[in-house]
């Protein structure tokens, strides 16, 4: 177990790019950074490789991993056939924080694939994923490096606090960019379907390839989400989380309600309004006016009201659009679908 700070990126001066590939080679999971978030890799063409993930994780087994890929060639011998869409896609977004979905060829690991007939494949962009994947030369498969149920990685350390003495080592690459998992999109469809929303929007989408579905179980909590790891709890901190939707005068009436009585509440502020609410621990995740700065922290927020003796957390509600609905999807399950609105 290894974790050397090189927030530099410099892929040059990076001794432990080798050691992680020829661990990884050999069949051990090592996490890396990606643009998205800290991925917990292994050879996906090793069954036993791939079930390390799983047990480290303490994932369930019907739950897929995406498959990580250096070169688009490589999709040669994961998928039966690459769509056009997907093709434009790849062109416009790879690498970058953009998962396909795709038929896969038979031969592509079961743990990957949890027994599905298809795989989603992702080229990640961030300089030090990339140099690793050429590297080893393998595809390969990486959740999010978090404890099942946790926040995703944004930082080595966040890594280390669920991972330590469970996997062969970390690549460390300072913070992750986007700070939300990449956006998946099932290309095996017709108008293809985004599964989870991510870095990449609905609008850059379309852009490219022209009308989008959205898996309608992202916005009805009653129907099961077609992509298995979005139908359990995540990212749930330890206190109960409400999201608070209305205008912040509300947001701290319900604060001070609480307070009354007699609990300790935690608060997911924004920069604009942080010094109008009087929570016990007001934690301030980005600015209301930067959609990419709210993403970016998100995760490291939520993971540290962990930190504190709270009973109760509120946090401020966002737009769902562009980025927003991104962030709106992973704080909604975060809170479990607990949303207190003004009206
Ligand atoms: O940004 C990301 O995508 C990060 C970094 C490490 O690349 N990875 C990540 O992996 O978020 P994970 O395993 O935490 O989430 C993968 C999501 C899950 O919701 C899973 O159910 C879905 O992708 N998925 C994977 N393969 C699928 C498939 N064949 N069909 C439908 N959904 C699939
Ligand atoms: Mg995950």
């Amino acid at each position: 177990m290894w974790i050397v700070d090189n927030s530099e990126n410099n892929v040059n001066s990076y001794p432990q790019l080798e050691e992680a590939a020829s661990l990884l080679k050999k069949g051990e999971v090592v996490a890396f950074p990606t643009e998205t978030v800290y991925g917990l890799g292994a050879d996906a063409t090793n069954d036993k490789a791939v079930k390390k993930i799983f047990e480290a994780k303490g994932r369930p087994s019907d739950n897929p991993l995406i498959v990580h890929i250096g070169n688009a060639n490589q999709l040669d011998g994961l998928v039966e056939e690459v769509p056009l869409k997907a093709k434009k896609l790849i062109e416009a977004y790879w690498p970058g924080p953009l998962t396909l979905i795709l038929k896969s060829k038979t031969g592509v690991s079961q743990g990957v694939t949890a027994g599905l007939s298809t795989v989603g494949v992702r080229m990640p962009s961030h300089p030090v994923a990339l140099a690793l994947l050429q590297k080893v030369n393998l595809p390969i498969a990486a959740p999010s490096a978090n404890l099942s149920g946790r926040p995703s990685p944004t930082t080595a350390q966040h890594v280390y606090e669920d991972l330590q003495g469970r996997i062969a080592g970390i690549v460390d690459g300072g913070q992750t960019g986007v700070g939300l998992e990449s956006t998946v999109l099932d290309c095996t469809c017709e108008p293809p379907l985004i599964l989870r929303p991510g870095g990449v929007t609905k609008r850059q989408l379309e852009e490219v390839i022209g009308k989008v579905e959205v898996d309608q179980a992202l916005l009805k909590e009653e129907e099961k989400p077609k992509s298995p790891g979005m139908k359990y709890t995540h990212y749930a901190p330890n206190a109960p989380l409400f999201i608070v939707s209305g205008t912040r005068e509300f947001m701290r009436e319900t604060i001070m309600k609480a307070q009354e009585d007699g609990k300790r509440v935690g608060v997911l502020s924004t920069e604009e309004n942080h010094s109008f609410y009087p929570g016990d621990k007001v934690i301030v995740c980005g600015h209301r006016e930067d959609q990419a700065s709210i993403a970016a922290s998100l995760y490291d927020s939520l993971r540290a009201f962990n930190q504190e003796d709270l009973d109760i957390i509120y946090s401020e509600s966002f737009e769902r659009e562009g980025l927003g609905e991104a962030i709106m999807n992973r704080l909604v399950k975060a809170a479990g679908h607990k949303i207190i609105s003004e009206e």
